[in-house]
């Protein structure tokens, strides 16, 4: 039997992945990868619904509202307030699709959002003529406030950004933003696409309206799950889009009666991928085992290490704050003298080591995980050095 994962013995670690043994995966922050006895557990679950259907022994429905409960306990809310959904681009089409949009109407984003916000807000610019406003990121809560403000007007309904950004790996002051856009009467809607799993989330912390996340990134789940909260009151303003069974409470057809549940299950209608859920909570105990502390300061250790091998390098730009509490787990940098896609495939090629291309930038971004080690950084850099030097 293999050990307990302890990030003290950070080979047990190791164990759990032996993807890492064929490369240097650096790229958690685009595709997670499952720690294998969470994997066995969720292809073991896998199987045995696929083969015996409605005999199966395991409870699918229960194993669904325990990942609930357990998503619930990781953001700090009520188990009611969550919906699963497929991956986090579905949150922003739900708070999207849900509100009641007229011409003219206006939304605030940054100019570091991924498509998962950016296209359903284009598309609804086409559909519903509202504007978007674009402010540029910074993690200084009097910055953003003041962006903010100078962009809103009485017609804004919505300020959508990431926690961190997927481009920067910037981390926003969520809490701050969160704040002044209550006090101005908008809606607000966090993306914790990149934040979830690396630091702590508390949505009521957060004072957030909505908040969108998936599995398949730092919670090392698979792909296919998504998470959306939504508190009490917001959840109240959303009209679905879509409904069926499942999401009315009470649904009758004598009457005419709709109503929809008062809890995130408005959201789920229809057979769901419910071993994909139960997928996602075998991957949240295994990381919980670890301890979300500790893995936050793995991480911070980690980030901290790279940015300071980028900063004594005169050929490479660091374009992530320096400070871990202005960031996260994702650091992106540029390199003189190269396209950054070129450089990516350089990685690949020599070290069979996977990381993202920045393209608004030139950069390459490194997500640092809980399995990544000093060695996977001092790898990057070898090459890198060995490239500048060439
Ligand atoms: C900040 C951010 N939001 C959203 C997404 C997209 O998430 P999903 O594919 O789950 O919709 C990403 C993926 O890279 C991201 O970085």
């Amino acid at each position: 039997m293999n050990p307990l994962p302890n990030l003290a013995d950070h080979d047990s670690v190791r164990a759990a992945f032996p993807g890492l043994r064929d490369g240097i995966y650096l790229n958690v922050g685009t595709y997670g990868i499952m720690p294998e006895p969470a994997l066995t557990a969720f292809l073991a679950l896998v199987e045995e619904y696929e083969t015996f259907g409605l005999f199966c022994s395991s409870d699918i429905g229960q194993k669904v509202e325990a990942t609930r409960e357990t998503v619930a306990a990781l953001l700090s809310c009520s188990a009611t307030a969550i919906a699963f959904t497929g991956n986090a681009t579905d949150g922003t089409n739900l708070v999207l699709a849900g509100l009641t949009w007229r011409a003219g109407d206006e939304v605030i984003i940054t100019n570091e959002e991924h498509e998962a916000i950016v296209h359903p807000l284009l598309y609804l610019q086409c559909k519903r003529q509202i504007r978007i406003h674009r402010v540029s990121v910074s993690p200084d809560a009097d910055v953003m406030r003041a962006r903010c403000a100078a962009v809103a007007s009485p017609r804004t309904r919505l300020l959508a950004f990431s926690h961190v950004t997927c481009e920067s790996g910037t981390r926003l002051p969520a809490a701050a933003m969160c704040e002044w856009a209550a006090e101005n009467r908008i809606l607000s809607l966090v993306d914790g696409a990149q934040s979830l799993g690396v630091i702590p989330t508390q949505v009521r912390d957060l004072g957030c309206d909505f908040y969108t996340g998936n599995g398949h990134k730092w919670l090392l789940g698979p792909k296919g799950t998504g998470i959306f909260y939504a508190a009490p009151d917001a959840l109240q303003q959303l009209s679905p889009a879509h409904v069926g069974a499942g999401s009315l409470e009470v649904a009758d057809f004598a009457s005419g009666t709709a109503d929809l549940w008062s809890s995130g299950r408005r959201f789920e209608y229809g057979t769901r991928a419910t071993t994909l859920i139960a997928g996602l909570d075998c991957s949240i105990g295994w990381l919980a085992r670890l301890g979300w502390e500790q893995i936050e300061t793995h991480i911070r250790h980690l980030s901290s290490y790279l940015k300071a091998r980028i900063q004594e390098r005169p050929y490479l730009r660091l374009l992530t704050p320096p400070a871990f509490d202005h960031a996260a787990g994702l650091t992106t940098f540029a390199m003189e003298g190269w396209e950054a896609g070129e450089l990516s495939r350089e990685l690949m090629r020599r070290a069979g080591m996977c990381v993202r291309v920045i393209p608004h930038y030139n950069g390459i971004r490194i997500a640092t995980a809980c399995f990544n080690n000093e060695a996977d950084i001092d790898t990057l850099l070898a090459i890198l050095d060995a490239i500048a030097d060439s």
